[in-house]
């Protein structure tokens, strides 16, 4: 069950808290170098003075990332615990450092003051060029993505099984409580989308098969209200297309290549701006004849993860009705071995008529996603193209697993990606595409090889780039750090993140 998030308008915090149903545990973020103010004093106040007696004998510091919880063992109707979270100073309050704090203090809801049913009441105050409905819409974001739970099948109840949040109520003011509301819908439908990506991602390859996933867009078309459509081509139409590059790649797969269009159309009508978005739909990548060690291959049920991100961004468009035609594809299919897998030294034609040499065969992402790039434009008219990709390990030697490779032809559109992505929360840097770099990918047999030598990330972000007609601005997202990780980190759970929904909600909410 998702928790339950509501706004509630309420001048006097005592009243707020007795509406509760069930006792709750109290949120109270704080300001440093200026003492309990608004509804923090008011808690102080209702507590007989406990929080300030407290801050001072702990001498708790509300710095960014510091909380602390405080059992009231009060009997105070609706309350039971108290938690702290420091904000640091007013004046140098971040989104950034909201988030952060944020996640500290959800975090001590959940493991430490192991709260079901919490209450925050919104500071409010003003948030140094931060809206109320800005912070409405990152406390309940974050709520919610702190509240994933992995989609498991352990069948034995666990002692250390995390808590769940069941009820969020967020506590504002009567005037503001319209904008609180709808922040609450907006981060709660960007947090849910990302938790769908995540459960997508993290189930099992043989179940979240390439016909799975198309079976996810018609559902996803299906319950738009008619704002998208969906078109799922089967392998004769890939054949027909001259798709060589997902044909190869599928060669030794018994599951067929299922390539996925979607169109989200404004209701006004088609734009002639298109967004495009294009997610690299690998169900699982063994490496092909260029086999992984087992290392390597344990979690490439991941190699979707792309294609995860760009679906969950299209279900939420129906909802979020931006003014631009949104069309999104995926080229789905895995990635193994077998006796008709395709074998290095082989030459594709792709569909864009682009030669290719294969050098190996674990370079398959950069074969579906040049198909993909270029049908986008052919078929999609994509006047801007975005991909999402778990494309190469060495992006991860390069920006770990907390920052996200970005790559683009065009510094402006690229300059807008990265300023959403952080308007969003998620950490992404660019990388270069130097045209010094271009040749990396000159074949000796054809047009391009997908040996992938050099500097990894960029050599991968080249190919894709020549699948980009000259004068659409595009961008590459290189998310095969970012995807999937093997420790919880900040809002990320163990396993799947949901890595690029958030930013590219963002990207397509401008045009609300
Ligand atoms: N899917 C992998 C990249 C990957 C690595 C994703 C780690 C997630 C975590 C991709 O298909 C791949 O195998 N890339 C090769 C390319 C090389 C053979 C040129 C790589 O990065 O090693
Ligand atoms: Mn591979
Ligand atoms: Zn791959």
């Amino acid at each position: 069950m998702a928790i339950e998030i509501t706004a509630r308008s309420g001048k006097k915090l005592a009243r707020a808290l007795a509406r509760n149903e069930e006792n709750a545990n109290l949120i109270l973020t704080i300001f440093s170098g200026e003492g309990l103010t608004g509804y923090a004093a008011e808690a102080d106040e209702l507590t007989g003075g406990l929080i300030s007696r407290r801050i001072k004998n702990d001498g708790f510091e509300p710095k960014i990332k510091k909380f602390q919880v405080i059992d009231t063992n009060l009997d105070i109707p609706g309350l039971d615990k108290i938690i702290l979270v420091g904000l640091g100073a007013r004046s140098k309050l971040t989104l950034s450092g909201l988030r952060r704090a944020l996640c500290a203090g959800f975090e001590a809801a959940r493991d430490t003051a192991r709260s079901e049913h919490v209450v925050f009441p919104l500071a409010d105050v003003d948030l140094s060029g931060l809206s109320v409905q800005e912070f409405a819409e990152v406390v309940a974001q974050y709520a919610t993505l702190i509240d994933y739970e992995i989609n498991h099948k352990k069948t034995r109840e666990e002692d250390d099984a995390p808590t769940r949040l069941e009820s969020l109520t967020v506590i504002t003011s009567e005037w503001s409580l319209t904008a609180v509301k709808k922040g609450i819908r907006m981060g709660q439908l960007v947090g849910e989308a990302t938790n769908r990506a995540r459960d997508m991602v993290n189930e099992e390859s043989d179940v979240m098969t390439p016909k799975k996933l198309g079976a996810i867009a018609r559902g996803i078309a299906k319950d738009s209200g008619g704002l998208i459509t969906c078109k799922i081509l089967g392998k004769d139409e890939i054949t027909k297309l001259g798709m060589e590059g997902v044909l190869a790649v599928n060669a030794g797969s018994i599951n067929p290549p299922v390539f996925i269009d979607l169109t989200y159309t404004p209701a006004s009508g088609a734009t002639t701006e298109v967004i495009g978005l294009v997610g690299k739909g690998i169900t699982f990548d063994a490496g092909g004849l260029g086999i992984k060690d087992g290392e390597s291959m344990k979690d490439m049920k991941n190699d979707m993860g792309g294609a995860a991100a760009v679906l969950c961004t299209m279900s939420v468009l129906a909802t979020l009705k931006p003014k631009i035609s949104v069309r999104a594809v995926v080229a789905a299919t895995d990635n193994l071995v077998d006796a008709k897998s395709f074998r290095p030294g082989k030459v594709l034609k792709m569909m864009s008529g682009l030669t290719v040499e294969i050098d190996h065969t674990d370079a398959e992402g950069r074969l579906t996603l040049g198909d993909a790039i270029h049908y986008i434009q052919e078929h999609g008219e994509a006047t801007y193209i975005v991909d999402l990709a778990t494309l190469t390990g060495a992006v991860e030697d390069a920006l770990g697993t907390l920052v996200t490779g970005v790559m683009g032809n065009n510094d402006k559109f690229t300059r807008e990606v990265l300023r959403c992505a952080q308007r969003a929360g998620e950490l992404m840097h660019e990388l270069p595409l130097p045209e010094e770099y271009r040749d990396l990918n000159k074949g000796r047999r054809a047009d391009l090889t997908n040996d992938g030598s050099g500097p990894g990330a960029i050599a991968a972000g080249w190919f894709l780039r020549e699948f980009v007609k000259d004068g659409t601005p595009w961008v590459h997202m290189d998310i095969a750090g970012t995807s999937f990780r093997n420790d919880a980190e900040g809002v990320d759970p163990e396993g799947a993140t949901g890595v690029g929904v958030r930013t590219l909600v963002e990207l397509i909410s401008q045009y609300c």
